[in-house]
């Protein structure tokens, strides 16, 4: 959804930092901060990525707010799980903070709500209220549930300008054909 257009990444519920590793892999150069809940998990992050720059803290950004600013703040696999709280409470409580911290994009993915074969552990979410959160943020939402039958993306783009002579979103203005040029 996003390529490697950035230079900074924040991984929220990073695991292991394996996107670092991925992003690594494609050759991407950036800064990386994983954060996750589980200090075993940051532990074999920093053992194996450590060495090649990424940066890895024990924090809930839903409680704490960090003092690292991203181009794009990525959370996958989070809000799979079915929560004693709400989950949908929580996913808008990690959207608006991971928002709070990045300059461009935030993206994350979800188990669908047309999954038809369910486990009781197991969060799907309702596709139209995820979209609506994002929505609540900005225009510029893309919503990809065509990759897989039962899981979809939300990437919401900070920049959502447009003109109104030229009412695209700025990647877009090189498609746009005008008038005697
Ligand atoms: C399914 S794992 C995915 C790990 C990694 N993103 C990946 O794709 O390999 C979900 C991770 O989210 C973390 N997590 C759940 N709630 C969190 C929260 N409020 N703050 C930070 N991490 C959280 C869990 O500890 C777990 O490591």
């Amino acid at each position: 959804m996003l390529g490697q257009s950035f230079e900074s990444v924040l991984d929220v519920g990073c695991g292991f930092g394996d996107l670092f590793g991925y992003l690594w892999g494609l050759g991407w150069r950036g800064r990386y901060l994983g954060i996750d809940l589980v200090p075993e998990l940051l532990e074999e992050g920093r053992r194996r990525y450590g060495p090649l720059g990424a940066r890895f803290e024990r924090l809930d950004l839903t409680a704490t707010d960090i003092d690292f600013h991203a181009d794009v703040a990525v959370a996958i696999g989070v809000f799979n799980h079915r929560l004693r709280q709400d989950n949908l409470a929580f996913f808008r409580q990690m959207l608006a903070a991971m928002w709070r911290h990045t300059t461009v994009a935030v993206t994350a993915d979800f188990l669908s709500a047309t999954a038809d074969r369910r486990r009781d552990d197991l969060f799907y979410a309702p596709v139209g209220e995820v979209v609506q959160a994002g929505l609540a943020l900005s225009k510029r939402v893309m919503l990809h549930h065509g990759y897989m039958p039962f899981e979809f993306n939300l990437t919401v783009w900070h920049d959502d300008s447009f003109t109104v002579e030229v009412p695209v979103f700025k990647p877009y203005l090189k498609y746009v054909v005008r008038d005697g040029s």
